[in-house]
């Protein structure tokens, strides 16, 4: 049995059609979700296997995607740190991270102990979709875990946390350096439960400076890389908005860089060669638009990646208003999309 195309397309390997899957493709936008949903916590979904397994077999009923994500969070790894944190949509950290003391708190348990129950939905998953589509893990950057974990919620720019760097930047390497071990830890699991490629969110990149994040953020997502390295997982880096640190974004050593909208697939084509796989990039509002747009969008997007090495993807995650048939258009266009 020849492993699942995105697998190989992941790898760089030259495959029959582009693969596509969707962020958050398992969420608020099907109705079955929201089903789920309305009996149970967030929280208690993502700690539930069979649950967070439900979920995120739902779009594979609908939809011919060549990926399965799991169903879980960014940041429900940060609980077996003893983070206490509640999702009010986003994430609320109820003691937020400001001194050294509270980095020095945080304990890193062993492999074995890290989002254990989206580990075993993992196994549970890899049992129950087909062969050819492949299962995706994940996990967040440590520069977007350590945003919500010192700004204690979302933000617009997350000024808690740059604040943080610069007047604390030991204990700021320090934080950085156990959420890479986390991260390390928790991704090696999901590895040996079944995923075969996993992707990295640093969603929150484009909030630091080229230096900054060169000094802070990169170092751990290279340590990440490093700790799965005797695994051979197909690895995914997804940085939003990072057109200013597009040279460093691309030398993680993962095997394919994810990007947003704001990039057009030339111009990162034109700066990381012909070799990098790339995944993206359609605006996820344009899967808001009527259908002959969203499909002249689809084409427009399919000819800029000249048939790869690519994989189809929207640039961030689906959003709760999206049309269902938006995600059929999308998969249909990239299906029969001929390349000459
Ligand atoms: O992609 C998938 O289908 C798998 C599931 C998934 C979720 N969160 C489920 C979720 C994934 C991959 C994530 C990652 C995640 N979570 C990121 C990185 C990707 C990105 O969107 O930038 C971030 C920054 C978070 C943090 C987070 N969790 C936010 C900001 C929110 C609230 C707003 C939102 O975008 O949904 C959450 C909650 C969350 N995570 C929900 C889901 C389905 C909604 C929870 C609900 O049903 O109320």
């Amino acid at each position: 049995m020849s492993e699942p195309l995105l697998v190989r397309a992941a790898r760089g390997e030259s495959v029959e059609r582009l693969p596509v899957w969707f962020m958050r493709q398992a969420g608020r936008f099907l109705p079955e979700y929201r089903e789920v949903r309305s009996k149970h916590s967030f929280l208690e979904m993502c700690a539930t296997p069979e649950l967070a397994l439900e979920v995120s077999l739902q779009p594979l009923r609908r939809f011919e995607l060549d990926g399965s994500i799991i169903f879980s969070d960014i940041m429900t790894p940060l609980l077996a740190c003893g983070v206490e944190m509640d999702f009010a949509p986003g994430p609320v950290i109820a003691k937020p991270i400001r001194t050294m003391a509270d980095v020095q708190a945080l304990e890193i348990p062993d492999e074995g102990h890290i989002g254990v129950p989206t580990v075993q939905a993992i196994r549970m998953l890899r049992q129950a979709v087909d062969p050819k589509v492949a299962v995706i893990g994940f996990a967040g950057a440590p520069l977007t875990l350590a945003a919500y974990l010192v700004e204690g919620r979302g933000g617009k720019d997350f000024s808690a946390l740059r604040a943080f760097l610069y007047a604390e930047p030991e204990a700021a390497h320090l934080l950085f350096n156990k959420l890479a071990v986390l991260t390390g830890r928790y991704l090696r699991a999901q590895v040996a439960a079944g995923a075969q490629m996993v992707q990295l969110f640093d969603s929150w990149a484009g909030i630091l400076s080229a230096d900054t994040y060169r000094t802070f953020a990169l170092p751990a997502v290279k340590k990440v890389w490093s700790m799965l390295e005797s695994t051979h997982v197909s690895k995914v880096f997804f940085a939003q908005a990072s057109a200013h640190l597009l040279p460093l974004v691309t030398s993680t050593e993962a095997c394919v860089f994810g990007f947003d909208w704001r990039l057009s697939i030339d111009e990162v084509r034109a700066q990381v060669g012909p070799n990098m796989v790339l995944q993206g990039n359609l605006d996820p509002a344009m899967l808001r638009a009527p259908e002959p747009v969203l499909r002249a969008a689809t084409r427009a997007m399919l000819k800029q990646t000249r048939g790869g090495p690519h994989i189809v993807n929207v640039g961030h995650g689906l959003q709760p208003e999206t049309p269902i048939d938006s995600l059929h258009v999308v998969i249909d266009e990239v299906r029969s999309h001929v390349f000459f």
